[in-house]
């Protein structure tokens, strides 16, 4: 399985620093050249290593960390996404009119043709998630949804090797809607910083 982190900001950096700390391959892409961030990405660890965009993209997996608008942008880097998951840790605040009541990941989703998408590693402030997960031998939780069952699993168990306990939540507009938001109401498990005795 490889993996890569689109958007490296504060939750892609959050999301790298915790690929860094177990030691974890990881790219990281954004619209800057790769030169541009490699000193950023060098400091968090040697495992996380600096693409293009159009490299980065290569990976199996692929965490979302944009701008909410800016997924459409990503989407064009690969004509067909099959084959491929998309974490999709961006979130939709307030949630624009153009979504029609559709979740934002459901919306995503639509962009990243053929592929399989998970949302995950969205519903904490990126200070929060960018600390080690495992706190008193607690593993700090994070939510996955999806509309692809057999998308979690996977992502379950990355989340698990980084350390987190996750916790699925079915599909995007049933359990998913607790981490998503209406209008201008973040779900309820938003900002939760929950931990778990056992992954
Ligand atoms: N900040 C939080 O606490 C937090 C918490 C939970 C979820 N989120 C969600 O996570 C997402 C990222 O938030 P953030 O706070 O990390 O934002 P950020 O700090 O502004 O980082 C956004 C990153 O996306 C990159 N980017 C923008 N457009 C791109 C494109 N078309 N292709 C590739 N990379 C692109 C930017 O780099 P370049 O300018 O170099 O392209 C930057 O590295 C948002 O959807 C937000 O709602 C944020």
């Amino acid at each position: 399985m490889s993996y890569a982190i689109v958007g490296f900001g504060k939750i892609g950096q959050a999301l790298a620093h915790a690929f860094a700390r177990k030691n974890i391959d990881v790219t990281v892409a954004s619209r800057r050249p790769p030169e541009a961030l490699a000193p950023q990405a060098r400091a968090i660890g040697p495992t996380v290593v600096a693409k293009s965009l159009r490299d980065a993209v290569e990976a199996d997996t692929i965490i979302l960390a944009t701008p909410f608008w800016e997924h459409r942008e990503v989407a064009k880097a690969l004509p067909n996404w099959e084959g491929k998951t998309i974490i999709d840790a961006t979130n939709a605040f307030p949630v624009p009119e153009e979504l029609h009541g559709l979740p934002s990941s459901a919306f995503v989703a639509k962009a990243f043709t053929g592929a399989k998408l998970v949302k995950g590693f969205n519903h904490l402030i990126a200070a929060t998630l960018a600390t080690d997960p495992i706190v008193e031998g607690g593993h700090r939780v994070v939510f996955l949804s999806s509309d692809d069952e057999d998308a979690i699993a996977p992502v379950a168990a990355l989340a698990k090797q980084l350390g987190f306990a996750p916790v699925k939540l079915g599909k995007l507009n049933e359990g998913g809607a607790l981490v998503h938001a209406r209008g201008r109401t973040w779900g309820q498990l938003i900002f939760q910083d929950l931990f778990k005795k056992e992954q």
